[in-house]
């Protein structure tokens, strides 16, 4: 993976035509010298809505989600070929929401994995505790057991399509951000954990994104921390102006210092 930093936006299940144009409106331009990427998963019936204005602008689509299979009998599911076709080069899997309300597994989540890269997609893989779990003291065992489950039996040739995603269950929408240190603490042991499963050279290639009520006001503080390599966002990306300052710090951040090498 190219060394820049991540802008990443979780739309979920909100924006209609009209948030959309909006949001275009809003965000501006964001220049074409940039040193980090912005990226943007709507809904899938929005995919290639967005397309035209997300590509003028440099702007990668993805999936929020994405099946196990390529084609077939799966009513409602979304084919990571079809997604390519319609002009998206990465996925989320894993998401908090996919696991708890849709019960996910791990080796679910795997066989998603496997198929995405191997049709092509980067896949931002997403993991994190609950606040009981990180009550009793197991964030670690939590989220080392979702990486080498979810990540499992990757081919060495397509792992650096891998980013992954931290975000803490007690964090998201609720206005509770873990503390930098809190998150760069949980980085730090992912990489240590990808270093244990892949290898040293890569593993600090792999992109790291924090998650979890990231917003204008503490972005900067999280990416200045050596191991958050971006952000992955839902309620602050929705709006062109707050996903612009993203950018602008994300921006702001990939001119210091400090960055990983691709
Ligand atoms: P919020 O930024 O709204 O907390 O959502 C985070 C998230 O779930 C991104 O995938």
């Amino acid at each position: 993976m190219t060394a820049r930093f991540y802008i990443v936006g979780n739309w979920k299940m909100n924006q209609k035509l009209e948030d959309i144009n909006n949001f275009f409106k809003d965000l501006g331009d964001l220049g074409n010298e940039r040193q980090y990427e912005a990226w943007l998963a709507p809904q899938a019936i929005h995919l290639t809505t967005l397309l035209e204005k997300a590509n003028a602008l440099n702007i990668q689509i993805g999936s929020q989600n994405i099946s196990d299979n390529d084609s077939g009998a799966h009513t409602g599911e979304i084919s990571p070929s079809s997604l390519i076709d319609a002009g998206g080069s990465f996925t989320l899997i894993g998401h908090s929401e996919r696991r708890s309300i849709y019960k996910e597994s791990n080796d679910f989540i795997n066989r998603k994995t496997l198929l995405s890269l191997e049709k092509g997609l980067t896949v931002i893989f997403c993991c994190g505790e609950t606040l009981e779990e990180r009550e009793k003291g197991m964030t670690e065992s939590v989220v080392a057991y979702q990486i080498e489950e979810g990540l499992k039996d990757i081919p060495s040739n397509l792992r650096e399509k891998v980013i992954v995603a931290y975000e803490p269950v007690w964090a998201i929408g609720t206005g509770k951000t873990a503390s930098p240190e809190q998150a760069e603490e949980v980085h730090l042991f992912i990489r240590s954990k990808l270093t244990e499963l892949w290898d040293g050279t890569l593993s600090h290639k792999v992109p790291l994104l924090y998650g979890g009520s990231v917003k204008p006001a503490n972005v900067e503080g999280l990416l200045i921390k050596p191991n958050i390599d971006g952000a992955l966002v839902g309620g602050a990306s929705l709006k062109g102006a707050d996903f612009r300052a993203l950018c602008d710090a994300a921006d702001k951040r990939s001119k210091l210092p400090g960055q990983l090498q691709g």
